[in-house]
């Protein structure tokens, strides 16, 4: 089987290269042609761990190649993957699909017939239905089909969802487009992952559905995690309890900054668009936007707060700037709101990301880029942990007190526990957990160590 990803971003490179695995002749197209020139010579222009071998491997093997000529590589292709971006339109949040619908038009003037034409790119309820007109119109007579067959890849661990999903969603209208797609995810199906064959509209919403409920389940316990600290109460054992109950489920109920990325707000905010255009709002969706973006508002303020009425000149340490670990990702992340608003706060910002800086530094200027956790450290008021990275797990918190000048650790991801920081003379500040001893709001430049 001849398969072609049309987009080598995230998603179309991580499937193109496990397509290629499984098999398939894979052609990886991208319209730009320094990515493809990186891809070829082996490089990846993003960072996944296990990614870099996966390709190498099946170029070696001959499975799988880079090319800019989409038109060479669709012409004889089974089935065409389209994975370009959907970026949330200025104004009214809802998906672009102006990348889409080029493409798809694009593959139109060159398939063969029998293609089936799939859409992996998350789209809006309707738009593989047009995708087909489109298709149609650009060239009429031609034999197609189109399918959906949308992702739920988390960056850092995107090779494994892949390789063992929880289950794999196919949208289709016809037979064709069925048995393609069976095809394709075959070596899945001999290792029992579910398949769930349905409508291309039904296909469609449960991309969004399942994005908006994991972003509606974390902002739930970040609000949980709020009245925790107003009452008394630790998030992390309330957290634990409730996902015990089978019917809600432990994961995706850690109380952070708020979330970020490539996925989580695009989506809200596309299928919350979705629900006003067919005016049926989508209320709760609505309102996990707005709790989200006035989170990481919050979590400024939780960061300023130890530096008193004063922030100017104090130094803040911020460890970690993407979205999340295991990826050098900021899209949206919860640090790019963050940094900006204390350094307008008049405080000074030194960062350190262990795969994200070079990503973040056009987009925070005024920042100093550390080279490692304790360069950051040193003489910084107040350290912030925003992304969860292991290598933030086991610092040697004596040593970070020692460099500090002043005392405090807000830890937005609650890697650290009270106990960790006994004998360490921190100040420990996280979510949702109770504060030990009364903060010393503004004689942070004293150690009490
Ligand atoms: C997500 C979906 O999980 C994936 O299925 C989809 O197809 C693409 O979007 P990803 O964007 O890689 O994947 O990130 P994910 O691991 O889902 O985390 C999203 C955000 O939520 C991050 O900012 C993360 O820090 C935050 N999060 C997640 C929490 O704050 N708490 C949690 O318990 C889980």
């Amino acid at each position: 089987m001849k398969l072609v990803m049309v987009g080598s971003g995230y998603v179309g490179l991580v499937s193109g290269v496990c397509f290629a695995d499984f098999g398939f002749d894979v052609t990886c197209v991208d319209v730009d042609e320094s990515k493809i020139a990186r891809l070829e010579a082996g490089e990846l222009p993003i960072y996944e761990p296990g990614l870099d071998q996966l390709l190498a491997e099946n170029v070696q093997a001959g499975r799988l190649r880079f090319s800019t000529d989409l038109a060479t590589a669709a012409a004889d292709a089974d089935a065409v993957f389209i994975a370009v971006g959907t970026p949330s339109r200025r104004g009214d949040g809802e998906a672009d699909l102006t990348y889409v619908f080029e493409a798809a038009r694009q593959v139109a003037r060159v398939a063969k017939p029998g293609t089936v034409v799939v859409i992996k790119s998350t789209v809006v309820v309707g738009t593989c239905r047009k995708v087909k007109e489109i298709i149609a119109t650009e060239r009429p007579g031609l034999d197609f089909s189109v399918a959906s067959n949308p992702e739920f890849l988390r960056e850092g661990s995107a090779i494994e969802d892949f390789m063992r999903p929880d289950r794999v969603v196919i949208g289709v209208h016809d037979k064709r487009g069925e048995s393609a797609l069976r095809r394709a995810y075959r070596p899945l199906y001999l290792r029992d992952s579910p398949m769930v064959v349905t409508t291309l509209e039904n296909a469609e919403l449960i991309k969004y559905a399942s994005n908006a409920f994991l972003a509606m389940k974390v902002t739930f316990i970040n609000e949980v995690a709020d009245l925790c600290e107003t009452v008394g109460g630790n998030v992390q054992e309330v957290a634990k309890a409730i996902g015990l109950d089978g019917r809600i489920g432990s994961k995706f109920l850690h109380a952070g900054p708020g979330f970020g990325g490539s996925c989580f707000p695009k989506d809200t905010r596309a299928f919350a668009a979705t629900g006003q255009k067919h005016n049926t709002p989508l209320r709760l969706i609505e309102t996990v936007i707005s709790v989200n973006e006035d989170r990481k508002r919050r979590m400024a303020e939780k960061i300023l707060e130890p530096l008193g009425s004063n922030p100017e000149g104090k130094k803040v340490a911020v460890l970690g700037i993407a979205f999340k670990p295991n990826t050098d990702d900021v899209r949206e992340a919860p640090s790019l709101d963050i940094v900006p608003r204390l350094l307008e706060a008049g405080a000074i910002v030194a960062a350190h990301d262990p795969e994200a800086r070079e990503q973040a530094r056009p987009l925070l200027n005024e920042v100093t880029w550390a080279d490692d956790a304790y360069d950051a450290v040193k003489d910084a008021d107040v350290v912030a942990i925003l992304t969860e990275w292991n290598e933030y797990r086991g610092l040697d918190l004596k040593r970070v007190a020692k460099l500090m000048r002043g005392n405090t650790l807000v830890d937005l991801r609650n890697i650290y526990k009270q106990e960790d920081l006994e004998e360490t003379g921190l100040l420990y500040i996280s979510v949702g957990r109770p504060r030990a001893g009364t903060p010393r709001l503004h004689a942070v430049s004293a150690k009490t160590a």
